[in-house]
């Protein structure tokens, strides 16, 4: 018999700061309306010192366990580009963070922003042959490419935490996926550096010619069209790069569907156009955001494109469940995301400078009103607080 496997709980974590695109854009000489509609942004998470990948993904999978789950957490896949350590896995904080039992498998996946999409499929493999287990998979990272670079209007940062497990609430999983990797150089950030190296439009045009390679393969394999969708749910590194990704194929569908497609989008990008880009976790915040904002009902058939530059692209779906409500706590996202304090562009700039010093010094942070359950206290005998 085979075993329905995917996604019974999400939760989500974004730092309680955010800077207003509107106000960086005057900042940075630039027209409001590049960063609103261009670029589809309309505020970016801002990281303090405080916060780092393990603590926000401590913050964002607290939400979804209980004690009784913590103990029965088979596996940890932590999917992140910013490591906060060349040897030792940010899973291993985060399983003790958390207090998960010692029998626990936790690692690390990289593969820049689709760490997370390895870490699911790795997970729902895991599940099909251990049904009983459970594996809790993160997207957590912090996008930051340098002050007024291009970039600098698609950083952001957060954690989405994912529990994979046998029959679950929110999403099952298909088996049947389409991946692609090819060595190419669109984006890449090197040990010695802190800031992401990237050639913009080359790595928008090789997310979107990945996307035509997996949806063909895919619709290939499966026998499946557009016809078969209720929505489609993209890697949003900018919410105008899933748009893009959408109008490559919505001349495949009849005008109706033409238009709930395009209404699923919105929903979906909602909350990404509020917080930016968390590299690893976007995709799955845009899932979050679709599940909160859209129409669907259950039996939905959602697909999704993962694209990690470097590049690794794949796409996959999965069918909603009936009670996917129960999943995630959605009022619980709206007040993190309303309470968040707005920073003048000066204070960004001053925060984005304070990150915890790429060196051995002991340091202690300044713990601010920014705090949250878990946060980094600094740094002592080289070993993060
Ligand atoms: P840019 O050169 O500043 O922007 O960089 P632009 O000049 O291309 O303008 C952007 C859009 O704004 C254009 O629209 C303009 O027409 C429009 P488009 O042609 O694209 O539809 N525009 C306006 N619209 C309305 N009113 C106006 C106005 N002015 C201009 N007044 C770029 C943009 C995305 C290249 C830059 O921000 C960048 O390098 N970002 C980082 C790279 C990135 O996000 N790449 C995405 C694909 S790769 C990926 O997704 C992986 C990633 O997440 C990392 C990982 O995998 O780990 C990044």
């Amino acid at each position: 018999m085979t075993v329905s496997v995917g996604i019974d709980k999400i939760g989500f974590y974004t730092p309680s700061l955010y800077l207003d695109m509107a106000e960086l854009a005057t900042a940075r000489g630039e027209d409001p309306n590049k960063y609103l509609i261009g670029i589809g942004q309309s505020k970016q998470a801002v990281i303090p010192p405080t916060q780092d990948i393990v603590t926000m993904a401590a913050n964002a999978a607290s939400q979804i366990l209980t004690p009784a789950l913590k103990a029965e957490v088979a596996m940890v896949l932590f999917g992140t580009e910013s490591g906060i350590d060349n040897s030792k896995a940010s899973a291993v904080y985060l399983a003790h963070l958390l207090g998960l039992s010692p029998k626990t498998r936790a690692i690390e996946v990289k593969q820049a922003c689709y760490g997370a999409t390895a870490g699911l499929q790795l997970a729902a493999d895991y599940v099909r042959v251990h049904p009983q287990a459970k594996v809790l998979v993160i997207g957590a990272d912090v996008a930051r490419y340098g002050l007024r670079t291009a970039g600098e209007v698609t950083q952001g940062g957060g954690a989405v935490a994912m529990l994979v497990t046998a029959d679950p609430q929110i999403l099952t999983l298909d088996m049947v996926s389409s991946y692609h990797t090819e060595d190419v150089m669109d984006f890449w950030r090197p040990t010695y550096r802190t800031e992401a190296l990237v050639d913009g439009k080359y790595s928008t045009n090789v997310y979107l010619d990945f996307f035509k390679t997996v949806w063909a393969d895919y619709q290939q394999q499966t026998n499946r069209t557009i016809v078969d969708f209720d929505a489609f749910v993209f890697h949003l590194p900018f919410t105008k790069m899933g748009r893009k990704g959408l109008r490559q194929i919505l001349p495949e569908a009849q005008p109706d569907q033409q238009k709930s497609l395009k209404a699923a989008f919105e929903a979906s990008q909602e909350d990404n156009r509020n917080v930016g880009n968390l590299y690893t976790g976007s995709l799955y915040l845009s899932l979050l955001s679709l599940l909160r904002h859209g129409q669907l009902t259950a039996g939905a058939r959602l697909g999704f494109f993962s694209y990690g530059s470097g590049a690794e692209g794949e796409f996959f779906s999965g069918i909603l469940q009936p009670n996917y409500q129960r999943g995630f706590d959605g009022a619980a996202l709206t007040t993190l995301l309303a309470q968040r304090k707005r920073v003048s562009v000066a204070e960004y700039e001053d925060i984005y400078r304070a990150q915890l010093s790429n060196d051995s010094r002991d340091v202690q942070l300044p713990v601010g009103e920014e705090v949250a359950q878990y946060y980094l206290a600094g740094r002592q005998n080289q070993q993060r607080q």
